[in-house]
C-alpha cells in the first residue's frame, strides 16, 4: 500500500533487504490513516492485479474454488504451505509452474522471491492451505509484499473445519444444539495458557469448538477439560486428512478420545472438533422452513439459508 521499499541501489538493480516487520508496521500505520482504496471496489471473487494468496481447501483438488484453479493453472511460480496442500493438486493443476514449498522458509526470503519473480514478469500465485484467513500468517506476507510494491489479494478457500464438519454429516451450527461457531487452536509454543479459551468455549455449552493445530495435544487438551469439570461425556470428533484419500474419523467424548488418538499415532494434520454438533445431537427443526419463516415481518427467516 505504502510502498515505501522500493530503493534501488547505486546500479539500480540492488534492493535493501527486507525487514517484514518494519513493512507491517509501516503499512499497519498506513492503514490507521488511509483506508485500502481497493476494498468495496473489489470482490472477493475477482481476479485482481498482483499476488493472489489463494486458500487451496482441505486438501481435495476439487475443493478448490474455481477462481482458485483457474489461478494456479495459469502460474509461473506457486509457492504453496507444503505437506499441507495435497501434491495431488500441485501435479493436477501446475505440474509445468516452478513449485516452492514455504515450510522452514523465513519471509526474508519468501518476499523476495515473490516480489522478484512478480517483478520479472512471471505470474506468482501463494498457495495457503484450506483458508488463509484462518491460522494462515497471509497478511504479513501480504504486507511485506505490498510494501514493496507489489499488489497482493485474497481467494478464500474451503477451511479445514468446514470439510470435517461435511465429513461428519452435521453441521458447525445446529437449532438447539450449537448457536455459535469458535476456530481455536490450544496453548503452546504460540498460544500462553491464559490465551487458550477451549474450555470457556466448551463451557458455554451451545457453541461447536474447532480446535486447529491441537492434534499432537489432544490427550492434554482433555485433559485440562476434565479437570476444570466439564462434562466428560461431550461429544469430540478428529477428522484426520479431511477430503485426503487417507481421510480417518475417531469419535468419542472428552473422556476417551486422548486414548483414542494416541492409539490412532496422529499428530498433527487433525481438526478437533468439540461438541453436540459432532455427534448430531438430539436437535430441534429450524424455524426457517416452518410457519415462522412464512409470517409478515420475519424479513430474517426469509433471507437466511
Ligand atoms: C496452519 S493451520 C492451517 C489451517 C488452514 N488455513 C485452514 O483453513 O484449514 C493447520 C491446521 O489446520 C488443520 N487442518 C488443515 N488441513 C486439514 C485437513 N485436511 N483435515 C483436518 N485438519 C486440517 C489441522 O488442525 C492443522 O494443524
Amino acid at each position: 500500500m505504502t510502498g515505501t521499499g522500493e530503493i534501488a541501489g547505486e546500479n539500480g538493480t540492488q534492493r535493501d533487504p527486507t525487514d517484514p516487520q518494519e513493512a507491517i508496521d509501516a503499512e499497519t500505520t498506513a492503514r490507521t490513516t488511509e483506508r485500502d482504496s481497493r476494498i468495496g471496489k473489489r470482490t472477493a471473487g475477482e481476479i485482481q492485479e498482483g499476488v493472489p494468496f489463494i486458500g487451496a481447501g482441505p486438501g481435495d483438488p476439487g475443493l478448490l474454488t474455481v477462481t482458485g484453479r483457474e489461478l494456479v493453472e495459469s502460474a509461473d511460480l506457486v509457492v504453496h504451505a507444503g505437506s499441507l496442500v495435497n501434491s495431488e493438486l500441485l501435479d493436477s493443476y501446475c505440474a509445468d509452474a516452478e513449485q516452492v514449498n514455504s515450510v522452514g522458509k523465513e519471509l526474508e526470503e519468501l518476499v523476495p522471491l515473490m516480489r522478484d519473480a512478480f517483478e520479472a514478469g512471471r505470474t506468482v500465485v501463494r498457495l495457503h492451505s484450506g483458508d488463509p484467513a484462518i491460522y494462515g500468517a497471509a497478511l504479513e506476507q501480504m504486507d511485506a509484499l505490498e510494501h514493496e510494491g507489489v499488489p497482493t489479494y485474497l481467494v478464500p478457500g474451503v477451511t479445514s473445519a468446514f470439510a470435517a464438519s461435511a465429513t461428519l454429516r452435521t453441521q458447525l451450527t445446529l437449532n438447539g444444539v450449537a448457536n455459535h461457531v469458535a476456530f481455536t487452536r490450544p496453548r503452546g509454543r504460540t498460544l500462553a495458557p491464559e490465551e487458550d479459551h477451549i474450555g470457556e468455549f466448551v463451557a458455554m455449552g451451545d457453541v461447536t469448538t474447532c480446535v486447529y493445530l491441537g492434534t499432537h495435544a489432544v490427550g492434554e487438551t482433555m485433559d485440562r477439560l476434565l479437570e476444570a469439570d466439564h462434562d466428560p461425556d461431550t461429544p469430540v470428533a478428529v477428522v484426520y486428512h479431511a477430503s485426503w484419500p487417507d481421510e480417518d474419523v475417531i469419535e468419542g467424548t472428552i473422556e476417551t478420545i486422548g486414548e483414542r488418538v494416541a492409539e490412532a499415532g496422529y499428530r498433527a494434520s487433525a481438526l478437533v472438533v468439540i461438541g453436540d454438533a459432532a455427534r448430531k445431537a438430539s436437535y430441534e427443526r429450524s424455524y426457517l422452513y416452518g410457519d415462522w419463516a412464512n409470517r409478515s415481518g420475519s424479513a430474517e427467516g426469509k433471507a437466511d439459508d
